[in-house]
């Protein structure tokens, strides 16, 4: 027998019975979205390596050993998308949707990065993002981070918690880098390995460090919101203001760096610790220099993407409670007269109740193994025509969910039946 071809280490194939739930959550985000004006915009998954070395930056770990580069067959260098913001902004730039205007736009898709797999980390995966452009805030850093409240309370998710931070202006940091870089070289001894490699390239994100021995350096490390200048701290007094009217609590963490050198200014992070070590659920922020970096004139800019396999996980823990869908109504056929007038009843219901998910048994077979799959099918309930139901032009309904009697129904009373079903149904 030939080897089994298995999928990618770290990408995963979304199986049927899962689809239900990535379904619930993404018509949630669209209808969230939709309701703050955010258009959407699709990208292709794979871009030229440059967009990414210039937007994410050179001495990232994305970008330094997270990325699947590949030459093209003409000898391009391209890179599937680690992330959909870089993307975004070239599409942006490309059609002339960002100079001298106002453009909220959001996208969802594959993502992929070669990461250490491991639970709540793929090497592929899938964001749900927002970009917001022209707009220098921060009423829209505000109203940014109200959408993604509302997101968790229109899939019912509870229990996170959000930190903001301010990374300032390009010139703020690099002059607090140069303070930061003379406090740890003064403890050379304290730092580790990544922390000395990152000293030199990218020292802001020894910040970040999750390494416990690192913890008191970093406490002790002097802060970048003493380092900003006036209209930064305007700025994010004015955000946290905001925050605070609107009800929101959060928590200023200032070791809140991010991975990506693009941010400016207002940084944020949406975080659970039900995920064990990878639970930042939603991310992201201002870029403002992103979009004149690449070529585009200068546009303030900022957004934020979810992940949606950690958003999926925490949703399973009470998979049972949530409205999924599913199929209506399983439509068991006995004898040759009751296929055919039954594909026809299946049409009929099918133009009469729009939204009705309706299977149709193929194939013949016994009433016992019919039933059986419509008991598997997951549908509410199993539709039974027979020849003599076929004669006297009605259908048997058989709930399959619950405990109760099979009724009959005359063929014009099915899609009043029917149509409550399905409107609860529907999200
Ligand atoms: P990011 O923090 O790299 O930001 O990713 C955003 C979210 O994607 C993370 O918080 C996490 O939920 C999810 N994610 C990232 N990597 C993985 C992985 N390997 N496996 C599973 N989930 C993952 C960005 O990508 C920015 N583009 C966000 C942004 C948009 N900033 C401004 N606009």
């Amino acid at each position: 027998m030939a080897k089994n071809i298995q999928a990618i280490r770290g990408m995963h194939d979304l199986r049927p019975e899962q689809s239900p739930l990535w379904h619930y959550l993404e018509a949630r985000a669209r209808a969230v979205l939709d309701g703050y004006g955010y258009r959407e915009i699709r990208t292709p998954i794979l871009e030229m390596t440059e967009l990414f070395k210039r937007s994410i930056g050179e001495v990232t770990d994305i970008v330094e050993k997270e990325m699947y580069t590949f030459a093209d067959r003409n000898g391009d260098s391209l890179t599937l998308r680690p992330e959909g913001t870089a993307g975004c902004v070239r599409a942006g730039i490309e059609h002339g949707l960002l100079h001298n205007q106002v453009q909220r736009l959001w996208y969802r898709g594959p993502m992929f990065r070669h990461e250490r797999p491991q639970k709540g980390r793929y090497r592929q995966f899938h964001q749900i993002g927002a970009e917001a452009y022209g707009l220098d805030g921060p009423d829209i850093d505000i109203e940014i981070i109200l959408l993604t409240r509302r997101f968790w309370s229109a899939i019912g998710l509870d229990g996170l918690e959000l930190q903001v931070n301010t990374l300032g202006t390009s010139e703020e940091r690099a002059a607090y880098r140069e303070v930061l870089v003379e406090y740890l070289r003064g403890h050379q001894q304290q730092l580790d390995e990544d922390s000395r490699r990152r000293l030199e390239s990218n020292p802001l994100r020894i910040l970040d460090s999750k390494n416990p021995e690192m913890r008191e350096l970093i406490t002790g490390a002097p802060s970048l919101m003493q380092h900003l200048g006036e209209a930064s701290r305007e700025h994010f007094e004015r955000l946290c203001a905001g925050l605070d009217a609107a009800g929101l609590s959060y928590v200023v963490n200032e070791r809140l760096v991010r991975g990506l050198d693009y941010y400016a200014r207002t940084v944020f992070e949406w975080v659970t610790d039900r995920l064990g070590a990878q639970g930042t659920v939603c991310a992201g922020g201002r870029y403002d220099g992103l979009v004149e970096q690449l070529g585009g004139r200068p546009t303030p800019a900022i957004g934020f993407a979810m992940g949606v396999e950690r958003l999926v996980a925490l949703l399973e823990e009470r998979r049972d409670e949530l409205e999924l869908g599913g199929v209506d109504a399983y439509l068991v056929l006995m004898g040759e007269q009751a296929e055919a007038a039954g594909m026809q009843l299946a049409e009929r219901l099918r133009d009469e109740v729009p939204g009705i998910s309706l299977v149709t048994h193929c194939g013949g077979g016994s009433f016992k193994s019919q039933f059986k799959k419509a008991d598997r099918s997951g549908a509410r309930y199993a539709l039974i025509l027979g020849e003599e139901e076929v004669r006297r032009g009605v259908v048997g309904v058989k709930a399959l969910r619950e405990e109760s009697e099979q009724q009959e129904l005359a063929l014009e009373q099915l899609p009043g039946f029917f149509a409550s079903a399905v409107l609860e149904r529907i999200p």
